[in-house]
């Protein structure tokens, strides 16, 4: 596998301590980048950073989801350093119910993670970026955000504002040295499939022509070139990666 040019760069990657974050965390690394991860799993980001075992990597537990905590990050970190690239992974899918079942307390949890989490996490990085003249943001969203999957609405809504937040913030920095693209994965076999009913997993799968779940190395891949120098005209843009489920 080859190494993208990310070298000297400064990355923060939320929801990086497993699962596509943590991949992306990894080949960062490898690519000459420093990486900081955001977590609210700390028993797990513990296990991440002993499994890297690289002074390039560090971490911070905090709840995307919280701005405060967030912002203080943020203003920390940049004491020391430019942040060149900010991937947002930090998910969840909740349960699988039909809307008119589904309780508020889940549906709000899942909009306050998914959508406002990464508006927290860019409204605290982006003036940064702005005062560097760089910046490579990358928002994971899904392909349920585009197709909208049933007993997922409050999961597809937020993964659709993703969209419309990478789009409009993507126009907002067009003229900094600021990518802005969002990511539309299918399914993957990380633990975040465990939140869901295996038939609802299952008839995720049977919607993708290629068949199989997405490997996450095939993510961290599409997310690497996006998060690198050479992207420099893709922006406010939507990269596909449903194995033909999606052909838009
Ligand atoms: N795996 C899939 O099938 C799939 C498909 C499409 C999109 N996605 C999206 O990809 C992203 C990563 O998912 P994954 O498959 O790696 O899942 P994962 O569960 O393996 O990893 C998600 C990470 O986010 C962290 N997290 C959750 N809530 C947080 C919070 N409030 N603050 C900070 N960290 C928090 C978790 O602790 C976990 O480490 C998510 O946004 C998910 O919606 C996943």
């Amino acid at each position: 596998m080859h190494d993208f040019d990310l070298k000297n760069r400064y990355a923060i990657i939320t929801g990086g301590a497993q699962g596509f974050g943590l991949d992306i965390a990894r080949r960062f690394i490898k690519s000459g980048s420093k990486v900081r991860i955001w977590d609210i799993d700390e028993t797990e980001l513990k296990k991440a950073s002993q499994d890297i075992n690289s002074e390039n990597l560090s971490y911070d537990v905090l709840d995307v989801s919280n701005f405060t905590q967030v912002k203080n990050a943020v203003e920390k970190i940049s004491e020391n350093t430019n942040i060149d690239i900010l991937v947002n992974s930090a998910g969840i899918t909740g349960p699988t119910a039909e809307l008119w079942n589904y309780s508020i307390d889940d549906w709000s949890r899942i909009i306050e993670i998914n959508l406002n989490g990464i508006f927290y996490s860019c409204k605290a990085v982006v003036p940064h970026m702005i005062k560097n003249n760089y910046g490579r943001i990358v928002n994971i969203a899904s392909v349920s955000g585009k197709d909208g999957n049933a007993n997922a609405s409050a999961y597809s809504s937020s993964k659709a504002g993703v969209i419309g937040l990478t789009k409009s913030l993507g126009k907002e920095l067009a003229l900094n040295n600021i990518a802005v693209n969002a990511v539309t994965p299918a399914g993957a076999n990380t633990r975040i499939l465990n939140q869901m009913s295996k038939e609802h997993v299952q008839r995720m799968l049977s919607k993708v022509p290629k068949g199989r779940f997405l490997e996450v190395h095939e993510l961290t891949s599409m997310v690497c070139w996006l998060s690198s120098e050479e992207n420099s005209f893709s922006t406010a843009a939507v990269f596909d990666i449903s194995g033909g489920r999606s052909t838009y």
